[in-house]
C-alpha cells in the first residue's frame, strides 16, 4: 500500500466542487495518510475550515496570517510527500503557473516546488478551453505536475459536453495513490517503454513537406502517464509544437525513416512498445534539392509507401506491443484486422470523423481492442485521462 504514513498536502481553492474534497480528504485520512489541509479565501466561502478539521484530525490553515502560526506550519509541510489540489481553479493554476505568491496556498506551491504536485482542475468549461487555461497546464505539466480530469458532465451552470468538471474523489485518490506508489510496488517500475507521438514529415522539396495533422498530445499524455507509473520511458516525437516533458528522455524525428531508425536501437531493449505516432505513410519518390518555383507550372508528385515501422520491428521476446487505429470508417473491422496483420497486444481505435476525437483535439474516445478478443469502450475524455485507462489495460499484459 502506497498511503498508510505518507504525508499529503491538500490544497482546496475555491469552486462549487470543494464539497467533493471533503469526500477525498476523508479517503485519504482513512487510507492512513497524514493529510494537512489548506484552504484559500474562497475555498473558506465555500465549506468552513472546522469541517475538515473533523475530517483529517488537524489544524487547517486559510492564510498566511492565521493564528500567527501559518508559516510554521508551512515548515511543518516542509517535505509532503504529495500535494493534491483539489479542485484546482482557473485562477489558482494561472497563479502557480506565473509563480505567484499572494497567498498561503501559492506560497507554499512556490516554496516547495521539489514535491510532486497532482492537481484536479475544476472550471466552468469555457475556462477550461480559454487559451491561457491550456497554456498554464502546459507549463505546468513542463515542471512536472501531475494532472487527473476534468471530466464531462454536470457543471454549476448545468451540463456541459466540454470538460470543466472535477474527476471523482475516487479517481483523484487513485491518482494519488499511483504517485505515492511509484516505489517499487508498480508494475511499471523499471520498466522500459517506449512511447511515439506526433506526425511525421517527408519532403518534396527544401521547403515543402507532406504531413498529417496530428498533435502528438495523445502520445505525450501516455509518456507522461507512464512515467507518472514509475516506467522508465523514451519518447520518440515527430515534429510537434509541445514541449518535451521535464526531465523525460525524448528523441526527436523527422520522417517515418528516422523514427523507423529510433527505433530499431531503443525497441530491442524495450518492455513495452505503445505506438501512438501517426507516420506518415507516403512519401514522395524523390526529392527536389532545391526550391521548386510556383512559376513553372502544374507538379505531379510519384509518391511511394514508407516503411511499415512496426512491421519491420525486431521484437524483444514478451514484449507488449500497442498500436494506434486511426479510422474514418468501419473502424471496429479494420481496428481488429490491424491487431491480426500487426501481430499488436492491443489496439486502440479512434475515429477521426467523431466530434472530440482524433487529431488536434484536447479529447479522445477511444475503444481498446486486445489480442485476446477484449473490447473497452471509454466516453469522451481529456487525453491525459485516456493514457490513464489504456495504462490501466495494458499493466495487466506487463
Ligand atoms: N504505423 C507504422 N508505420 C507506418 C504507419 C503507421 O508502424 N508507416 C503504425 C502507427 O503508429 C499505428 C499503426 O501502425 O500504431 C496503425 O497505423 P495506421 O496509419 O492506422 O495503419 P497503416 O498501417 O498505415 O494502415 P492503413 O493506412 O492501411 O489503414
Amino acid at each position: 500500500m502506497s498511503v498508510p504514513g505518507r504525508h499529503v498536502v491538500l490544497g482546496v481553492s475555491g469552486g462549487i466542487a470543494c464539497y467533493k474534497s471533503c469526500t477525498l480528504a476523508r479517503r485519504l485520512t482513512e487510507a492512513g495518510a497524514t493529510v494537512d489541509v489548506v484552504l484559500t479565501a474562497a475555498a473558506a466561502e465555500f465549506v468552513r475550515p472546522v469541517t475538515f478539521e473533523a475530517l483529517t484530525g488537524r489544524p487547517v490553515l486559510t492564510s498566511l496570517w492565521d493564528r500567527g502560526r501559518a508559516l510554521a506550519h508551512i515548515d511543518l509541510a516542509k517535505h509532503p510527500d504529495l500535494v493534491i489540489l483539489a479542485p484546482a481553479t482557473a485562477s489558482v493554476l494561472a497563479r502557480a503557473a506565473m509563480g505567484m505568491a499572494d497567498d498561503l496556498l501559492t506560497t507554499l506551491l512556490l516554496a516547495r516546488a521539489d514535491r510532486p504536485v497532482l492537481a484536479a482542475p475544476a472550471m466552468n468549461d469555457a475556462m477550461y478551453a480559454n487559451p491561457a487555461t491550456t497554456a498554464n497546464i502546459a507549463t505546468l505539466t513542463t515542471r512536472g505536475w501531475h494532472f487527473v480530469g476534468p471530466e464531462i458532465g454536470a457543471l454549476a451552470e448545468g451540463p456541459s459536453e466540454r470538460p470543466g468538471r472535477m474527476s471523482e474523489p475516487e479517481a483523484i485518490f487513485a491518482a494519488a495513490e499511483r504517485l505515492l506508489g511509484h516505489s517499487n510496488s508498480s508494475k511499471w517500475s523499471g520498466k522500459r517503454v517506449v512511447v511515439t507521438a506526433g506526425p511525421t514529415r517527408e519532403h518534396l522539396d527544401p521547403v515543402r513537406v507532406i504531413t498529417n495533422p496530428s498533435s502528438g498530445r495523445m502520445g505525450y499524455a501516455l509518456a507522461e502517464a507512464a512515467r507518472a507509473r514509475g516506467a522508465d520511458v523514451v519518447l520518440v516525437s515527430g515534429p510537434t509544437e509541445l514541449a518535451p516533458p521535464a526531465g523525460l528522455p525524448t528523441t526527436h524525428v523527422e520522417t517515418t525513416e528516422d523514427m523507423q531508425r529510433a527505433l530499431q536501437t531503443l525497441v530491442p531493449n524495450a518492455d513495452a512498445l505503445i505506438m501512438s505516432a501517426a507516420p506518415a505513410d507516403y512519401r514522395p519518390k524523390s526529392r527536389e534539392g532545391k526550391k521548386r518555383p510556383r512559376s513553372a507550372g502544374p507538379l505531379t508528385v510519384e509518391l511511394e509507401a514508407t516503411p511499415d515501422i512496426l512491421g519491420s520491428l525486431q521484437r524483444r521476446k514478451g514484449m507488449v506491443v500497442v498500436g494506434f487505429a486511426l479510422e474514418t470508417g468501419n473502424g471496429l473491422a479494420n481496428a481488429r484486422a490491424k491487431l491480426q496483420n500487426k501481430a499488436l497486444d492491443y489496439v486502440i481505435l479512434n475515429d477521426a470523423s467523431e466530434p472530440g476525437a482524433g487529431f488536434e483535439v484536447t479529447t479522445n474516445r477511444v475503444t481498446i481492442l486486445g489480442r485476446n478478443g477484449t473490447q473497452v469502450d471509454l466516453p469522451l475524455l481529456p487525453k491525459r485521462d485516456v493514457a490513464e485507462r489504456i495504462l490501466d489495460v495494458v499493466e495487466e499484459a506487463l
